[in-house]
């Protein structure tokens, strides 16, 4: 399970999910693509499926509730989609144990690659599915907006990670109090809130440098011009490590391309109709990366 997310709208998020997934499912994975981003579902145009029958709003308000029967095809064999269709404005992911029950459901689909596509923001719904997954995509475009969108992102997901993982209430109160960054302590990054938990109790102090351990978000970097956008990455990398005390991998990037806006106009992922452009070009090398850490190759029949 791979979650996409990232903070800012109009980054391409869905552009990656869409092309990733054509690219996997090209390899001969079973791939499925999950359109969370109930208010904002687009993931079915880019995939040519104008009109699902069925999508994960079925599924959130409790219509079907079998998570195996939500994917519908797509024009690509091998790959399958949950649309984020027909969800009523009203319609709110569940909250606490009943959500998490139900974004686990999710991994009960047959599939080698389930690839989230979330909607921007920091939802707590988002982060969610961000953190349950196996890998957590960060994508963010070359402004500072958009990188500033990622860090926020980024440090929410972090902190909603600790929450969960502290046991001692003391603690939690601590974590609760440093999040607002104007806290009178002076905790300013996560690093030093380390430091505090550690000095208060040292077993808590243990579990969060686990939780830091295990907090491994993958960058990229899309719609980049020029040497130095391709840089940024390594440059949101570093500040992970002095930031946050994480290691963030710079999983790759992806250049701006004319063939793009082509490609969703015909409704169609950029590697299957300009598979030499050199947008598909590096939208291939991040694909193979993700499947080469997941563990190599499909099985041979396509089933496993
Ligand atoms: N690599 C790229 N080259 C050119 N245009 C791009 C690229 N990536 C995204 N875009 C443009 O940005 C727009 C937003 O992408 P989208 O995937 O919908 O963003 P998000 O899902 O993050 O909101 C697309 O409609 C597309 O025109
Ligand atoms: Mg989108």
């Amino acid at each position: 399970m791979i979650a996409v997310g990232g903070g800012k709208g109009g980054v391409g998020k869905s552009f990656l999910v869409a092309n990733l997934a054509a690219v996997l499912a090209r390899d001969g994975f079973r791939v499925v693509a999950v359109d969370a981003d109930l208010e904002g579902a687009n993931l079915h145009t880019c995939l040519s499926v104008p009109a699902p029958p069925r999508s994960l709003a079925d599924f959130v308000a409790g219509r079907e509730p079998d998570p195996v029967k939500l994917p519908v095809e797509t024009p690509i064999p091998g790959l399958s989609l949950i649309a984020g269709t027909h969800a009523h404005l009203e319609l709110a992911h569940p909250e606490g144990a009943r959500r998490t029950a139900l974004l686990r459901g999710l991994r009960r689909i047959p599939a080698d690659f389930l690839l989230v596509d979330l909607g921007a923001g920091n939802e707590p719904v988002f982060l969610d599915y961000f953190l349950l997954a196996d890998e957590g995509l960060v994508v963010l475009a070359p402004e500072p907006t958009s990188v500033e969108n990622a860090y926020a992102f980024l440090r929410a997901a972090f902190y909603r990670r600790l929450r969960l993982a502290l046991r001692s209430h003391g603690v939690q109160e601590l974590v609760a109090e440093a999040m607002d960054q104007r806290n009178e302590r002076g905790i300013r990054t996560p690093l030093e809130l380390l430091r505090e938990v550690e000095a208060r109790d040292s077993r808590e102090g243990a579990r969060f440098a686990e939780t830091m351990r295990a907090f491994r978000p993958q960058i990229v970097v899309n719609q980049v011009r020029s040497a130095r956008d391709v840089k940024l990455g390594y440059s949101v990398r570093s500040v992970c490590r002095r930031y946050f005390g994480v290691d963030a991998d710079y999983l790759g990037y992806v250049s701006e391309d004319p063939a793009v806006r082509e490609s969703l106009r015909a409704r169609r992922p950029v590697v299957e109709i300009h598979p030499r452009s050199d947008a598909a070009i590096y939208l291939r090398r991040i694909a193979r990366k993700l499947s080469r850490s997941a563990g190599g190759g499909p099985a041979v029949g396509g089933s496993r």
